[in-house]
């Protein structure tokens, strides 16, 4: 992907990887878009980054996206980047004397994968005007091998690398490039994390091997520990096999 110029939209750029990300791609002179429900998280974030642009949404509120999406492209008729990062992760078990909270379960399906879904979608038909388009969606190394104690997550993971893939597929032949980033662990507050684990890689570290992944072209992007889990779960092995069931 080219690194600068873009009109880039992020969901979920108020903290975490995805104002790394934000921040990185601001400072490499594009002109960035951030998202998400907390509107002073998102104006602080603004305020450190002059120029920088936020638009208040909830990802699981389709009604929402599809106005988000309208204003953002009003805005910027050159939005040409969108990077589908909003997440949350939760715990529970299954196995226990009572059941997990349905509406939890629900909500984590609806912002993780559902709200990616919708998001991609109601960017699509300006994306296709431009003459070069990226969509990148956040998977995680739990997509290939899950971590049981967050069976949604990983679910929702695995679910969002498989739709990256038939997208992929679908634009073969468009100016739209589909991107999956795979983080590994990631020191920030996903999951009630404390964002200081000494198992975790640090934002600035994950953010600059983000770019580079970008930076180098490739549909996916492993980063750090997570290539372990891409090439065990999927990875390679996987490639003969769809490409098999869906001829170019
Ligand atoms: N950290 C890791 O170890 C790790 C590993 C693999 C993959 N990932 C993935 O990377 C992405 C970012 O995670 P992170 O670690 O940066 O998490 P984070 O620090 O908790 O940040 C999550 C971001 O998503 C936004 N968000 C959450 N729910 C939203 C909703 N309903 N609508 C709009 N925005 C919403 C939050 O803003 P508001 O609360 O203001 O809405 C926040 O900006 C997620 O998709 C996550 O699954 C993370």
């Amino acid at each position: 992907m080219r690194m600068d110029g873009n009109t880039i939209f992020i969901t979920g750029g108020s903290e975490g990887i995805g104002r790394g990300m934000a921040e990185a791609f601001h400072q490499l002179g594009n002109q960035v878009l951030i998202a998400g429900r907390r509107e002073a998280a998102l104006k602080a974030v603004c305020e450190a980054n002059p120029g920088m642009r936020y638009y208040v949404l909830d990802v699981a509120d389709p009604m929402q996206i599809v106005a988000v999406a309208k204003k953002a492209i009003a805005d910027f008729p050159k939005l040409n980047c969108v990077i589908a990062n909003a997440g949350v992760q939760r715990l529970y078990s299954f196995a226990g004397e009572q059941a997990p909270d349905d509406f939890l379960i629900a909500e984590e399906i609806n912002i993780n994968l559902t709200g990616l879904i919708r998001t991609t979608t109601a960017f699509l038909p300006h994306l296709r005007t431009q003459e070069r388009a990226t969509v990148v969606h956040l998977s995680s190394g739990l997509a290939f091998v899950p971590l049981a104690a967050c069976a949604v997550y990983c679910a929702t993971k695995a679910a969002i690398h498989s739709f990256t893939l038939s997208l992929r597929h679908q634009y073969r032949n468009t100016s739209v490039k589909f991107v999956e980033l795979i983080p590994p662990r990631v020191d920030t507050t996903l999951g009630g994390g404390s964002g200081n684990s000494p198992f975790s890689m640090t934002v600035p570290d994950f953010g600059a091997a983000a770019m580079n992944g970008f930076a180098g072209g490739a549909d996916e992007v492993p980063v750090g520990h997570a290539k372990n889990l891409f090439a065990a779960g999927a990875g390679e092995s996987a490639k003969p096999a769809f490409a098999g069931m869906n001829p170019a």
